[in-house]
């Protein structure tokens, strides 16, 4: 039987209690990882990952997670980057706070959760990042100006952190996922959602496994040791 390399690597994730980070914790417990995941309010019981309750807003608090994170599990070999959050609205009715928390959130967040492993990542010259970007990143979205404008400077962060981190063997990539059966798009309303699934040729929604697995195949010193700076698309073809 092939694995993908991932038994016992320590891997946390962010805002892994519920939807796709729900789902990249069960996966990566299913690969044999090692997996802790950040929460803001409620733990996901079902699952016997090491559960941090840590804001990823809050640069500290991310610091100290994976300090616990070290300190119960051992090294860490990967982050994923997946807490995230939509504040829709259309461009002139958007408020100053839905800007800034999206930004803080879907951009900075990102920066907090990579920052504190990043040195420790180059000292022992291997390991491998991955934030999830969006499909509305890509190609821009009614009501998501904030919330695009957040993804789509995750990809030039990808890229440009991929290529500072590839002299010490740390690969940094992004998933970027179409509309995942989730409650950020059980959000949408019903008359739209009809509208975005006739547009996908895939003809339904995603679901959060389908991302996981992406996410696992670009952990995996296995199947993507060769793949840095990447962003790879789960959409059902619906960019194009
Ligand atoms: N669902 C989709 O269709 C879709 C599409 C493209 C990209 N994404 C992205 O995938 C990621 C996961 O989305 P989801 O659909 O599972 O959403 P969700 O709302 O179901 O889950 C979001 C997770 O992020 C956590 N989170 C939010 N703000 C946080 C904070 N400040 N600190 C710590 N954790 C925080 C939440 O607690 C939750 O665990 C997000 O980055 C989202 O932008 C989702």
């Amino acid at each position: 039987m092939k694995s993908l390399g991932l038994e016992d690597k320590v891997v946390l994730v962010t805002g892994g209690n519920r939807g796709i980070g729900a789902a990249i914790v069960h996966v990566l417990q299913e690969l044999g990882a090692n997996v802790a995941y950040t929460y803001r309010s409620e733990p996901d019981l079902s699952t016997g990952a090491l559960a941090i309750q840590a804001d990823v807003t809050d640069k500290d608090a991310m610091a100290t997670a994976v300090e616990q994170v070290e300190q119960k599990l051992g090294t860490v070999y990967g982050v994923v980057a997946n807490a995230g959050i939509t504040r829709d609205n259309f461009f002139q009715k958007l408020t100053s706070e839905d800007w800034d928390v999206v930004l803080d959130t879907n951009l900075k967040g990102v920066y907090h959760a990579f920052l504190p492993v990043i040195p420790k990542l180059y000292e022992q010259g291997e390991g491998a990042l991955v934030s999830i970007t969006s499909i509305s990143g890509e190609r821009g979205n009614l009501g998501q100006t904030n919330y695009s404008a957040s993804k789509s400077a995750l990809i030039g962060f990808t890229k440009s952190l991929a290529r500072e981190a590839a002299r010490y063997g740390v690969r940094v990539n992004a998933v970027s996922p179409g509309f995942i059966e989730t409650e950020m798009v059980q959000a949408i309303p019903d008359k739209l959602k009809d509208r975005i699934v006739s547009e996908i040729p895939l003809r339904r929604f995603g679901k959060p496994e389908e991302i996981a697995w992406a996410v696992a195949f670009l952990l995996s010193p296995i199947t993507s040791s060769y793949i840095t700076g990447e962003v790879l698309r789960v959409n059902g073809a619906h960019h194009t």
